[in-house]
This record gives structure tokens, sequence and C-alpha cells, in this order.
């Protein structure tokens, strides 16, 4: 593979065995870091792996439970270690579940809270003396559109998104003077398995398709791969004097 970009960075991703994290794990390889997969599924983190080598790019593959403190801490570390350094951090695994408040239980809003925004925080919080003795760094947070707007019936997945976007917001204060630049990805729908939960609570495919139609101004589904240029942007030099910033790729849904 030709040097690209990113050549001689290094990339640590949650949740990047399918959809948009995959996606980003595929754009960054092609820039030219080293990408380490990891997802709750380690067949899958193999998978991208292994698409990235073919692809001519170099990843490694983890099983690794975001949600987990200590594997995630040691992960990132142990990533670190390796190669010495740690560029880029894009804290992906999340979790939807529906309901408004009397559907809901603490449960669903302490499972949300735990992967939405208590992982990116134990990640952040493992990424960053890495990236501030380098002087540089950039942490990307995916939040969603729900963290910028509010969702009928979602009250654990629209709360938590917006608690990640704040957050984003306050790490990139905090560390502006040391070079680390934390900014929340906030897609809007995506065409992945990670709305079948939507799909269910609207009746069905048909339904969901005829709900996005009408109610996104473009009209249709974002890509997984239109995401990933935004991720590839946010990892990059391409946004140097972005931090603190929600980048809301919807398709003016949220509008
Ligand atoms: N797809 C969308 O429409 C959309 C829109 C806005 C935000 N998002 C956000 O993007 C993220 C995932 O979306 P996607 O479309 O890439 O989903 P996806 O379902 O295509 O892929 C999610 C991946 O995360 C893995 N995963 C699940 N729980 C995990 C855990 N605890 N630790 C590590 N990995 C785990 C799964 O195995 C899967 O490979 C979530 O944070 C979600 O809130 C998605």
């Amino acid at each position: 593979m030709s040097a690209g970009e990113l050549s001689g960075r290094v990339a640590f991703l949650t949740g990047a065995g399918a959809g948009i994290g995959r996606a980003g794990a595929l754009r960054l390889a092609r820039a030219g870091a080293v990408v380490i997969v990891t997802d709750i599924d380690g067949a899958r983190a193999a998978a991208v792996a292994a698409a990235i080598a073919a692809d001519g790019g170099r990843a490694e593959a983890l099983a690794l439970d975001a949600a987990e403190d200590a594997a995630l801490v040691a992960a990132i570390d142990g990533a670190a270690a390796r190669h010495g350094r740690l560029d880029i951090l894009h804290s992906h695994a999340g979790i939807q579940r529906s309901g408004t408040l009397e559907e809901a239980t603490a449960e669903d809003m302490d499972a949300s809270w735990r992967l939405n925004v208590r992982a990116h925080f134990v990640a952040a919080r493992a990424a960053m003396p890495h990236m501030r003795r380098q002087g540089r760094g950039s942490i990307i947070v995916t939040a969603s559109n729900s963290g910028v707007q509010y969702d009928r019936g979602m009250i654990a997945y629209c709360t938590t998104k917006h608690a990640a976007v704040a957050m984003a917001r306050q790490i990139a204060v905090d560390y502006a003077r040391h070079g680390v630049r934390v900014n929340a990805l906030c897609p809007g729908f995506v065409d992945t398995a990670f709305n079948a939960g939507f799909e269910r609570q609207m009746g069905g495919r048909a339904a969901l398709e005829a709900y996005v139609a009408e109610a996104i101004p473009m009209g249709r589904f974002g890509t997984a791969e239109e995401i990933a240029e935004a991720i590839l942007y946010l990892a990059s030099d391409r946004s140097a004097f972005m931090t603190g910033h929600a980048l809301v790729i919807d398709g003016a849904e949220c509008l």
C-alpha cells in the first residue's frame, strides 16, 4: 500500500466488526493507518482485519466488550505499547434501548449509560496519556444525531447520546492545549443491523423505509461509507482546527 495521509499512525477502534465501525476501519487503513479492530464478536473483528490485509493495509483484530473496563484499558495500553504510539481512538460501540419514561426500565438506562457514555469515558481516559505524551491525537466518540435532537420513545438512547456529545466537548476543552482533539460523530439513519430494534418498533422493513423516505429531507438512508469519510476527516489533519464539535451527518433529518 502506498504511503497515505495516516501513514505511521495507529488507530484503536471499538465496535468495528460491522456497519459504520467496519467502514471506518477500512477507510483509515486505506489512508495508511495501522488499525486495531476490536469488537465484542471476535470473528467479525478478524474478518475486518483480514479484509484490510487483503486490501494491502495493516490491521490487528481483538475480541473486546467495550463495556468491560479492565479489558478495554488493557487493550488500549497494549496497542500503544506494541506500536509505541496511539494517534486515533474511535470509540464507536453503542446500544439502543427503546421506550418512553414509563416503558424503559432503570436497567435499560444503566445498560445504555454503560456503553454509550461510560465506555467512551474509560476508553478516552486510557488513550489520553499516550496522546498527551505525543502532544497530538484525535479522539472520536460516536454519538448520533439523537445526541443533538430528541426522538420520541427513546429516552435511554437520546439521554446517553446527548451525554456523549457533552463529554466529548468537555474533554476537548480540557485537552485542547495538549494537542488532543475530541469530536463527536453524529450519524443519522445509516442502513446497518443497528436499526433492527427500531425497525421492529416501526412494524417492519417497509414501514422503516417509508419513514426514512418521509422524515429525512434527503429521502434516504446514509451509507456506512459516507460516514467513514467523516471518520477519516475527524481522525486526520484535515480537521486540524476542529475540536469539541458534534459532526452531524444525517441528510438534514435533525433540521
Ligand atoms: N446505524 C445507524 O443508523 C446509527 C445512527 C447513529 C448512531 N449510530 C451509532 O453507531 C454505533 C453502531 O452502529 P453501527 O451502525 O455501526 O452498528 P452495527 O450493528 O452495524 O455494528 C455494531 C458492532 O458493534 C459490536 N458491538 C455491540 N456491542 C458491543 C460491545 N459491548 N463492545 C464491542 N462491540 C460491540 C457488534 O458486534 C457489531 O459488530 C452505535 O454507537 C450507534 O449508536 C448508528
